[in-house]
């Protein structure tokens, strides 16, 4: 899958900002703060519908205006796509798929495609389960669709069971609401735990060798599914941990476990890289983690994603870098940079110069 257009309004530091990206290396030059990060974070919006940045859709649009859009026309071997997202300053966001208004949200994906590497990836791998679900989900979402419906409908019986957790103690009728809510949890539970056992064991796979690569051989990293539910993943195993845990919820009045519990973990040589790994086992398992979510992309969609790597060079030894680009050959790739030096030798299609919300040609 390719990138062949972009159209920016009103968005971020953009009044209006159009580019025609290559099918291999595109480049974004320019000094901090003058917009190149704004680009691919409005690029990854419309392979994932989120900012890796923000939740707060208002945080994208230009300031003084009330609207912001990114448009993206993407070629993949079933042909051309054309996702639209407008964010108005006051309502819902709209979508809009080959320029028909679209009704659910998960019809954004599949059409653009990407894995964006920034220098929070570490995050990935150094803080809580959250960041490490959120790797997962971004993956699952854009290759299966069914996916995001599953996480979406998990997300709402989640707030729902919370919320008669609270108001439980007050109003005792509504603890008869409490199994229905357990069973649509269950439900949606049991399909993203499958999903992701799924995920992770080919991530382990490919992490396992891209690893051994960057680490010349002489480290092991796999990457393993440390579920909330231990009993099984099917629907039976989610209702009966809900059903276990449901008087201790009560008493702390929110729900314990389920896949949004959920953790994966990564191990060098059998230890956890979180806990035990130095700085550096820490960013070879971050990077190799994101090389690897590009193989199982591919190898599930039959095509490369595109990919954004948003000032990461400058943060890798010169050996990790050349790992780095060699990856790169038949992958549509965007990277920004403060110093073209840091381009490692990349075969450079398009290049941009970044400044003041503007994009010259350069
Ligand atoms: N909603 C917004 N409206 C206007 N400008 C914004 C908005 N959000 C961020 N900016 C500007 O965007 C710039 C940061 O852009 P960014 O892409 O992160 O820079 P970098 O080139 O360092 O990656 C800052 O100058 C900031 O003031
Ligand atoms: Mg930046």
């Amino acid at each position: 899958m390719i990138i062949t257009q972009a159209q920016l309004t009103n968005y971020r530091s953009y009044a209006a900002c159009a580019l025609a990206p290559c099918e291999g290396v595109n480049v974004l030059l320019g000094d901090n703060g003058q917009g190149k990060t704004n680009v691919l974070e409005a690029l990854y919006l419309c392979c994932t519908g989120r900012s890796h940045r923000t939740r707060q859709d208002r945080e994208l649009i230009r300031w003084g205006e009330d609207f912001a859009s990114v448009k993206v026309e993407s070629q993949r071997r079933d042909g051309s796509h054309q996702v639209e997202i407008i964010l108005p300053a006051l309502g819902r966001r709209k979508l809009k798929i080959a320029g028909q208004e679209a009704s659910k949200s998960g019809e954004l994906m599949g059409h653009v495609t990407g894995v964006l590497f920034s220098p929070e990836d570490l995050r990935t791998v150094k803080d809580g389960p959250a960041e490490r679900r959120r790797f997962v989900d971004m993956a699952l979402s854009q290759i299966r669709p069914a996916y995001y419906y599953a996480l979406q409908r998990y997300a709402r019986a989640l707030k729902q069971r919370n919320e008669v957790l609270k108001a439980a103690a007050a109003q005792h009728a509504l603890l008869n609401t409490l199994d229905s809510w357990d069973e649509q949890l269950a439900a949606a539970g049991a399909e993203l735990m499958r999903h992701r056992r799924e995920y992770i064991a080919k991530l382990s796979v490919q992490a396992g060798e891209t690893h051994r690569e960057i680490s010349d051989g002489r480290e092991q990293l796999e990457i393993r599914y440390a579920p909330s539910v231990t009993l099984g993943d099917d629907v039976q195993s989610n209702l009966d941990a809900l059903f276990a845990a449901r008087d201790n919820d009560l008493r702390r009045m929110t729900t314990s476990v389920g896949a949004h519990r959920d953790d994966v973990l990564l191990l060098i040589g059998g230890r956890d890289v979180r806990a035990y790994g130095s700085q550096g086992q820490q960013r070879t398992a971050a990077l190799a983690m994101r090389l690897s979510e590009l193989d199982v992309m591919r190898e599930t969609m039959g095509e490369w994603p595109m990919l954004m790597l948003d000032d990461v060079m400058s943060e890798l030894d010169p050996s990790r870098r050349r790992q780095l680009v060699s990856h790169l050959k038949g992958i549509q790739t965007f990277i920004t940079c403060t110093d073209p030096d840091d381009l490692a030798g990349a075969e450079v299609g398009r290049a941009w110069r970044v400044s003041g919300g503007e994009l010259t040609k350069a």
